[in-house]
């Protein structure tokens, strides 16, 4: 089935079942506490709550949506840009979903899920298995960990002929959301089904919303029960095509052959190809809602991703830039469901970004070729001021670069972090650095003291800015000193007096009441998933530590802040000592920067 078929399947196989047909939304959600839509689900969030879905009049529908809606949403995550190049992640996708806002529940939203994929007159895959909620997979101080085994959801799969060795249990896996710091989530049940190489695929993702988790962690049952589900058009393309990944699907071979056809030194490998069609889309994508190249938040994701497939592009010169050819079989693939993608438009602003980026790469070059060997240092050096890449230097480098090493530059690397820190050791007197975690710095035990409580001062800062000043500031950088912190934040005009006096105000209670700090370690992939705050430029490991602001005694559901964080920290606020706001001022345009002290205790 093409890809066009499968859409117009699944609106028609909901539309019979009296749901109404919703535009796809923006990529741009008018929500604060997320900075993408990640999800069909996104744009139906307050139905679940506060809106009514009979008397709201939908903004795009121009009438109620009623109990029912199913669309196909433009979607888009930065969570699995690592895994983009493999056969079925992607940044940029679209999401066929149904959606019931206190209209069917479990036993109908199966039987969708089951006859739309199994049904003979429509998708007609064999399912290899599907996955339900079970608690006893859940780690034992998880939040989720108090929600029932899902026997209904089970028992509806076997009542539906799938033999039980193909209804399997699983844990946090199979519970959704909520996205941002709060709203609606539930277990799931997940439908797999093979592709071509014999590996199975989620296909689909069936959410039973029966809770909001609010910002302490605590599930309340929801006012309004129902049902989100998800399904990435091109992971069903790969399987309903009978191909091995979702880069062989008619979603992506087009893009695949002018990438091919360009190739003419072939000098592009499978990984690097997917990974430039992938952003391909997602660059035009995110300029049609109105994303532009910038350091922060969503400019930065578009900025990164263009930075990545403009290095590509200019190692691989084809006749003529990659981009605009793929940009043109974008728009004329896509432009029939999506009116906003200009081609003019979005070529004028991609065009702009990587002039300004291959400028930095040529003068890096010119560089290149001045000096007389690349060595790892040289190599490290071009990366350092001109953001010239190891591949880059290896590639163009040529014979100058033939005694260059990835693991002589990432040796390299190292080093230079070394070195950066023995230089603010000479600046704290040479006595050595008891700690330097390039935001946190400490020389002497004294300091080390002064300079935890600041932290966690910090972290409570933040939180009490986001309470006083909304939800839409973010952590930009902080520096943390025995002097004092300093911490920049997206936020857009100067604070007023009455603002620092209440976040002061916040802070030195939280502290006077003496709250519990604690921490949990997770897989980073949970921890974004608990709505902690972190540091969205910041590249985190695997595993982290979220860290709990609680009050006295209590667990981590009633936490009134919490935060991706390495430590160090005090055991209790009462620790801080009094806090106070020394300064806050501009110091870009839509960054604040504030200074703070705690008293000498
Ligand atoms: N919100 C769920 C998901 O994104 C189902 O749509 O997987």
């Amino acid at each position: 089935m093409t890809s066009n078929e499968i859409r117009e399947k699944f609106l028609q196989y909901f539309k019979e079942r009296d749901h109404t047909i919703a535009p796809s939304s923006s990529l741009v959600p008018d929500d604060p506490s997320v900075l993408l839509t990640t999800a069909g689900m996104q744009q139906f969030k307050p139905y679940y709550s506060e809106l009514n879905p009979i008397t709201t009049v939908h903004p795009s529908i121009k009438k109620p949506v009623g109990k029912n809606a199913v669309s196909i949403q433009k979607s888009f995550r930065t969570s699995d840009i690592d895994e983009v190049g493999d056969e079925s992640h992607l940044t940029f996708f679209e999401m066929l979903g149904n959606f019931s806002f206190g209209g069917y529940f479990k036993k109908e939203a199966i039987r969708y899920g089951f006859e739309f994929i199994a049904g003979k007159e429509w998708m007609h895959l064999p399912i290899e298995y599907v996955t339900v909620f079970d608690p006893d997979k859940v780690p034992a101080d998880d939040w989720r960990k108090s929600v029932p085994f899902d026997r209904e959801s089970y028992e509806i799969w076997k009542r539906l002929g799938l033999p039980e060795e193909k209804i399997r249990k699983d844990g946090v896996d199979v519970f959704w959301g909520p996205t941002g710091n709060e709203g609606p989530c539930g277990p799931t049940t997940e439908i797999y089904v093979k592709n071509a190489n014999g590996t199975p695929v989620e296909i689909w993702n069936i959410v039973f919303n029966e809770f909001y988790r609010g910002k302490g962690m605590e599930l309340i049952p929801l006012k309004v029960p129902g049902i989100d589900t998800g399904m990435g058009l091109e992971r069903l393309a790969m399987v309903s095509q009978k191909v091995g990944s979702i880069f062989e699907t008619d979603l992506f071979l087009p893009l695949m052959q002018v990438l091919e056809l360009n190739d003419r030194t072939n000098k592009l490998n499978q990984r690097t190809k997917r990974i430039m069609a992938d952003h391909a889309r997602g660059i035009s994508f995110l300029i049609a809602d109105g994303v532009r190249p910038s350091n922060k938040e969503t400019g930065y994701v578009l900025r990164r991703i263009i930075r990545r497939f403009v290095v590509n592009e200019y190692l691989n010169k084809g006749i003529q830039p990659y981009f605009e050819r793929m940009l043109h079989v974008i728009v004329e693939n896509y432009g029939q469901f999506y009116a906003e993608l200009s081609e003019d438009f979005i070529e004028t602003v991609f065009g702009e970004e990587r002039m300004k980026f291959v400028k930095t790469i040529e003068t890096g070059l010119r560089e290149l070729d001045a000096v007389p060997m690349l060595d790892a240092p040289a190599a490290f050096k071009l990366f350092e001021s001109f953001g010239l890449p190891y591949e880059v230097v290896k590639e163009l480098g040529g014979e100058k670069a033939r005694v260059l090493t990835r693991e002589a530059f990432e040796k390299e690397f190292e080093k230079h972090r070394e070195v950066s820190r023995a230089g603010v050791e000479k600046k704290f007197g040479g006595h050595g650095l008891l700690l330097d975690t390039g935001e946190i710095k400490a020389g002497s035990k004294e300091e080390l003291k002064k300079v935890t409580r600041l932290h966690t001062a910090t972290h409570l800062m933040h939180q009490a800015l986001r309470e006083v000043l909304g939800a839409e500031v973010r952590q930009m950088g902080s520096d943390i000193t025995p002097e004092r912190t300093r911490f920049d934040f997206s936020f857009g005009r100067k604070m007023t007096p009455e603002e620092i006096k209440k976040v002061e105000e916040k802070v030195n209670k939280i502290v006077k009441a003496d709250y519990d700090v604690r921490f949990r370690e997770m897989p980073k992939a949970e921890a974004e998933k608990t709505g902690a705050l972190h540091f969205f430029k910041a590249k985190y490991p695997e595993r982290v530590k979220v860290y709990y602001v609680t009050p006295k005694g209590k667990d981590v559901p009633e936490a009134w802040s919490k935060e991706f964080c390495g430590g160090p920290h005090v055991m209790h606020t009462g620790e801080i000592g009094h806090f106070k706001i020394l300064k806050e001022e501009g110091v870009a345009s839509g960054v604040r920067r504030m200074r703070a002290n705690v008293e000498s205790s």
